[in-house]
């Protein structure tokens, strides 16, 4: 949502003040503007993306960098130039005079007199910062050893190696991607295509869809991270209804009667809470009669899912700590017993079953040695225990299928039906 966001706004430009009309100037890189040797009111123009902004009553600073020098080049503007598009992230195309900077810092600013916003940056409403995660990779984020693998259709090598020189696959999370990043740049979100390799035909399961993952440092409980996630679903989706309401409404009157109003019940609603231990409970005590039967240790199934969300009164409900052993090495172990949890959170909307994967992750260096170890992942995952050696913080973050969050606001019953091209087992047609 975010992505999509950010991508319209890009493809539309708009000025942050008025100008008056000026001599064209030449174009310089933040480089060659840094280097100028002479700063004789010379006309330039330079373009590059806002990596900070600093508004003082009069005066407006922007510090803009194209990616030609690791210094950024300091914008002085007159504070009229002053706006919300003028955001960490934006792109800008300011066109002013080249002077000599007053300050040491630098020996030369430009002094802006048209600054134009080229690509609005949405994600920093939200202090998000987008990240694009590779979508080959060598790690299997997950561990369920759902990867489709990754090699050269004709033998370009000899066949005992690889063209990676280590197994490499198509993604199936960005996560440990956005782990790094969120070192460097605090709360990261990543939106892009994602692949499982599992053998379903489920009404909920593609093999490739795309996920909206996100990821904050210096989180330290479930309840801070499943806030972001209520606030994600519920803002996204009052922005679809208020942008097109007339396609929704299409898909509510003649697919999906009466999803309207459970739409805006889920969305007037606060999400409720359970734990994995009470949501068994819950299903042991079911008068319905399941295919699996639950027990203490087992998965949740999407007949358990649907369920606890009707059992709840049709309101998206938050299941949080989950056993150990059912969740991947990289979520924080609660350090409880003799039923062991780890600070897991799905949310499980009408309709669908889970929508959102998420937990606080294990950022205590000798917790995750020892998971990796007994797991026998330690050599493979060693750059990602040394983020637990430079500088670690208590953090989280979740993923939302992208499909699975049109059919729950749409109604839709099979997510083949919300994409254009679905890939599942046996088929992948075009
Ligand atoms: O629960 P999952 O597996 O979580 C992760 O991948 C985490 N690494 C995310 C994170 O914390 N950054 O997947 C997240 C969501 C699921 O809740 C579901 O909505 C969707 O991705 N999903 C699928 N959607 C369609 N087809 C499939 N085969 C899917 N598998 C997962
Ligand atoms: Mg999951």
């Amino acid at each position: 949502m975010f992505a999509a966001r950010c991508l319209f706004r890009a493809l539309r430009s708009c000025s942050s003040a008025p100008s008056p009309r000026l001599k064209p100037s030449a174009k310089l890189s933040v480089r060659d503007a840094l280097g100028a040797q002479s700063t004789n009111g010379e006309r330039v123009k330079v373009q590059g993306w806002i990596r900070s902004v600093r508004s003082q009553k009069e005066v407006l600073f922007l510090h803009v960098n194209d990616g030609s020098s690791l210094q950024n080049l300091q914008v002085v503007a007159d504070s009229s130039f002053d706006s919300r598009e003028l955001a960490f992230g934006s792109s800008v195309e300011v066109q002013g005079q080249l002077v000599k900077s007053p300050s040491k810092r630098q020996n030369v600013e430009l002094k802006a007199e048209k600054i134009e916003v080229v690509g609005n940056c949405d994600a920093k409403d939200n202090g998000f910062v987008h990240i694009h995660t590779p979508i080959i990779t060598s790690n299997d984020c997950e561990g369920a050893g759902e990867l489709f693998q990754v090699e050269p259709s004709s033998k370009i090598k000899l066949p005992e190696e690889n063209f990676f020189n280590v197994p490499a696959f198509l993604t199936v999370s960005g996560q440990l991607h956005l782990e790094v990043m969120s070192g460097a740049f605090t709360q990261v979100f990543t939106f892009g295509p994602t692949f499982r390799a599992e053998n379903s035909q489920s009404r909920r399961h593609l093999a490739e869809f795309y996920m909206v993952e996100a990821e904050i440092s210096f989180v330290e409980s479930l309840q801070d991270l499943m806030q972001v996630m209520e606030r994600l679903f519920k803002s996204a989706t009052t922005v679809v209804l208020s942008n097109c309401p007339e396609d929704v409404e299409l898909c509510h009157k003649f697919i999906a009667p009466g999803q309207k109003d459970r739409l805006e019940h889920m969305l007037k609603k606060n999400f409720l809470i359970i734990s994995y231990t009470e949501a068994m409970e819950i299903l042991k005590q079911a008068s319905q009669n399941f295919t699996f039967t639950p027990e203490w240790g087992g998965d949740l199934h999407t007949e358990h899912e649907k369920y606890l969300v009707k059992h709840c009164g049709n309101i998206p409900v938050f299941v949080i700590n989950y056993p150990l052993a059912l969740k991947p090495f990289y979520m924080r172990d609660n350090e409880d017993g003799p039923q062991h949890t780890v600070a897991a959170v799905d949310l499980l909307v009408p309709g669908v079953g889970e929508l959102f994967g998420g937990s606080l992750r294990e950022e205590r260096y000798h917790f995750l040695e020892q998971r990796l170890a007994r797991l026998g992942l330690t050599e493979a995952y060693q750059w990602y225990l040394d983020l637990r050696r430079f500088g670690s913080v208590p953090h989280g973050g979740f993923g939302m299928g992208f499909e699975r969050y049109l059919q729950c606001i749409l109604g839709i019953d099979n997510i083949k039906d919300v994409i254009p091209f679905p890939r599942f087992t046996h088929s992948c047609l075009l």
